[in-house]
């Protein structure tokens, strides 16, 4: 279950606005620190997202909780999602249409602040964000660096979430060394163990799909 809520968190891809998004093409390294209450778990994660809007395209790939390798591809045009773990695929329709990453309007600006140290510093604007989506209620304040031309990108997120039962799980993610160029488009291409439809897992991927909505 980390991984699920590691991108949950991560991915907070908001519904378009005409309030500033992700340039077209990202690729971003995110630090993510978590704490799940139930056990007492806590985690690090480092993950590498690429985020192609023009192709509609999102993968992200990341080690889950017991150490394996995990891409999840998210193809919007293909309207396909490929989950592949240590080699082993599981493909899955995607529903949902694709949506730019955005500073959604239910956002609310909570200033800006300068980080640095005057040599050179970086203002950032702030944001405080409550989602919900399906019985997972998230509380989230995060920071956005704007760029010029309008675009922006995320710089830092806190997160705090629940659902009915109590599970509860908090994160702290940090983003770095954008790069607005994917070097290597292969990352979207799901290798050849993925042709073969396989739409076991749905539960995990409705999960998943529900999450993203909401996440970067
Ligand atoms: C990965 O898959 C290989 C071959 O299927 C298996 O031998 C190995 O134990 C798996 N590794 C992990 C960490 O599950
Ligand atoms: C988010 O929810 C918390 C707890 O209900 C509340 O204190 C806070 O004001 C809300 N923030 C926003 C931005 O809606
Ligand atoms: C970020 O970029 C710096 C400078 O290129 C590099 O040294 C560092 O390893 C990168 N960090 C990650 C987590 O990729
Ligand atoms: C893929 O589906 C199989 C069969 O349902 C399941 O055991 C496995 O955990 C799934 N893999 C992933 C990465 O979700």
């Amino acid at each position: 279950m980390h991984l699920i809520k590691f991108i949950a968190l991560i991915l907070i891809s908001l519904s378009y606005t005409k309030s500033c998004c992700f340039p077209n093409e990202v690729e971003v390294t995110a630090m993510g620190y978590g704490l799940i209450a139930q056990g007492k778990t806590n985690y690090q994660r480092q993950i590498q997202l690429y985020y192609d809007a023009d192709e509609e395209k999102i993968a992200i790939v990341g080690t889950n909780g017991i150490g394996q390798m995990v891409r999840i591809i998210s193809d919007y045009s293909a309207k396909k999602r490929y989950v592949i773990t240590n080699g082993t695929c599981n493909v899955t329709d995607l529903k949902e249409p694709f949506q730019k990453s955005c500073v959604p309007p239910s956002a609310v600006f909570m200033g800006s602040t300068v980080l640095g140290n005057t040599y050179d510093n970086m203002k950032v604007d702030n944001y405080r964000l409550n989602i919900s989506q399906g019985p997972v209620s998230i509380e989230s304040a995060f920071m956005i660096a704007p760029m010029k031309g309008g675009d922006c990108t995320m710089v830092g997120l806190v997160a705090f979430g629940k659902d009915q039962n109590g599970y509860q799980f908090s994160e702290t993610s940090i983003y770095m060394n954008f790069s607005f160029e994917i070097t290597d488009k292969s990352v979207f291409q799901p290798p050849k163990q993925c042709k073969e439809p396989e739409n076991s897992g749905t539960l995990l991927f409705e999960v998943l799909g529900g999450f993203r909505r909401y996440g970067f």
